[in-house]
């Protein structure tokens, strides 16, 4: 079992760093400010929600619940609803994740939340309220066979490719095509040339975008 240990970054906000692997859960240059730039900004924030109908999110990386905490903000504070899917090989244990300042930094109105997506057992599928439901599956990715093509977006969250090479390769993304309807997107925090040609080679088309501070580029790719 790999140690992973938490520390606080830029923004002020914590996150877990696994020595081993000399890789962090977020960047060190903000926690918080790179989620809310790749995946709310860039992410939820990009898709219309003209149909009314709720919005289809799957997270690659659950870890801290640090996106899902801030897609559940968005939700709220936008008025739409988010069914939210987020498997994860390795969930984060209580000690650790309770000791994280997300409530500090977000406000204590998301305190309740926070707890019950933690508590919400491994398998389980729950709504929270008008805004949010969340299935929780704890899988490795490798296992994962994917259902019906119908999420708006993926979060592609794993650990970088200097770290983790095999889950930015394409039988991890092919998966990541198949879950996504027309149209929908999947956002990352990477700018790997490789993993960029590998999207294309699969259809997607590729955008580059500013990435947070600290980083030159992300990556949105259109399921086409
Ligand atoms: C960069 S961290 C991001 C975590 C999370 N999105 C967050 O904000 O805390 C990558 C996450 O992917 C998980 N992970 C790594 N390999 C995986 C795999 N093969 N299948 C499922 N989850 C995996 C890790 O355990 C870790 O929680």
């Amino acid at each position: 079992m790999v140690k992973r240990e938490l520390i606080l970054t830029n923004d002020g906000s914590s996150t877990i760093r696994i020595n081993d692997l000399n890789e962090n859960y977020h960047s060190g240059h903000g926690a918080i400010q790179e989620a809310m730039h790749v995946f709310i900004q860039n992410g939820l924030g990009s898709v219309s929600n003209s149909s009314g109908l709720p919005l289809r999110v799957f997270e690659m990386g659950l870890g801290t619940g640090l996106n899902a905490l801030l897609s559940y903000q968005y939700a709220k504070e936008n008025a739409i609803e988010i069914i939210y899917s987020g498997i994860e090989a390795y969930p984060v244990e209580k000690e650790l994740y309770s000791k994280m300042n997300y409530i500090e930094k977000i406000g204590v109105d998301y305190e309740d939340f926070f707890h019950w997506m933690h508590d919400l057992k491994w398998g389980g599928h729950e709504r929270y309220d008008d805004h949010f439901t969340l299935r929780k599956i704890h899988l490795d990715l490798e296992d994962l066979v994917p259902e019906l093509s119908n999420y708006d977006l993926v979060y592609y969250d794993a650990f970088g490719p200097r770290a983790q090479s095999e889950m930015w390769e394409m039988d991890k993304l092919e998966k990541m095509f198949s879950l996504l309807k027309t149209n929908g997107k999947l956002i990352t925090y990477c700018a790997q040339g490789q993993f960029k040609r590998n999207l294309k080679q699969i259809g997607f088309d590729v955008v580059a975008l500013p990435g947070p501070p600290g980083k030159r580029e992300m990556t949105v790719a259109i399921k086409l």
